[in-house]
C-alpha cells in the first residue's frame, strides 16, 4: 500500500514537472515555426547545391548555401529549447520527439556532424568539382538530416 502510494506521488511529481515545463516556454507556436522554417531553408540550400553539382552554372549561390548550411548547423540545438517536443506541445505541430531531449547529447553529436559533413561539402564546391559536390552532399544527407530525421523527428504527414 505503502509502496503504492509513493509511486502515485511520484506520477503526479513527474506529471506536474511536465506541464511545469511546456508552460516554462513562452512563445512555443514560434519557436516552433522558426525551427521548421529553418529546416525548409536546408531543403532549398540542399536543391540548389544539387542543381550545381548536375551542371548548373552556379558555383558561388551554391557555395553560400554550403555555408549557410554548416553555419546554421552549428547554431541547430539552440533551436530546440526543452519543453517544446510533440509531447510538451499537443496543440502545436511539431515532429519533435522527445528523443531530442532525453538522449541530447546524440542529438548535439548529430548536429555536429552535418556542421562537419557541411566543411567537405563547402570545400568541393570551392574547388569547382561538381562530381565531389554530389558525393558529399549525398553525405550530408546520410550523416546529417537523414541521421537525425530517424533519431529524432516523428514521421511527417
Ligand atoms: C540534429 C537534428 C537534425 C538535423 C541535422 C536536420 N534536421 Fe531537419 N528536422 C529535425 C527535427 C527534429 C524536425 C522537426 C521539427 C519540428 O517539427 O518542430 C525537422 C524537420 C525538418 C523538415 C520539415 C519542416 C516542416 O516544415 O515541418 C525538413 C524539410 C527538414 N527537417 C529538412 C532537413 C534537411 C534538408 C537537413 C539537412 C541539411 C536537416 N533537416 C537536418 C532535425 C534535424
Amino acid at each position: 500500500m505503502q509502496g503504492l502510494s509513493m509511486r502515485a506521488l511520484l506520477g503526479l511529481t513527474v506529471a506536474g514537472l511536465l506541464i511545469g515545463a511546456a508552460a516554462d516556454v513562452p512563445d512555443a507556436a514560434k519557436i516552433v515555426a522558426d525551427r521548421q522554417a529553418t529546416m525548409q531553408g536546408f531543403a532549398k540550400k540542399v536543391r540548389l547545391i544539387k542543381s550545381f553539382a548536375d551542371g548548373e552554372d552556379n558555383a558561388p549561390a551554391a557555395l553560400e548555401a554550403a555555408q549557410a548550411i554548416l553555419e546554421t548547423a552549428q547554431r541547430l540545438p539552440a533551436l530546440f529549447p526543452a519543453g517544446t517536443s510533440l509531447a510538451d506541445l499537443p496543440d502545436i505541430k511539431t515532429h519533435a520527439k522527445p528523443e531530442i531531449w532525453t538522449e541530447n547529447e546524440r542529438f548535439r553529436a548529430t548536429a555536429a556532424r552535418l556542421a562537419g559533413q557541411s566543411e567537405a561539402l563547402v570545400a568541393a564546391i570551392g574547388r569547382g568539382d561538381r562530381s565531389g559536390t554530389a558525393t558529399e552532399l549525398g553525405a550530408v544527407g546520410r550523416v546529417g538530416c537523414g541521421a537525425c530525421h530517424e533519431a529524432f523527428r516523428a514521421p511527417l504527414d
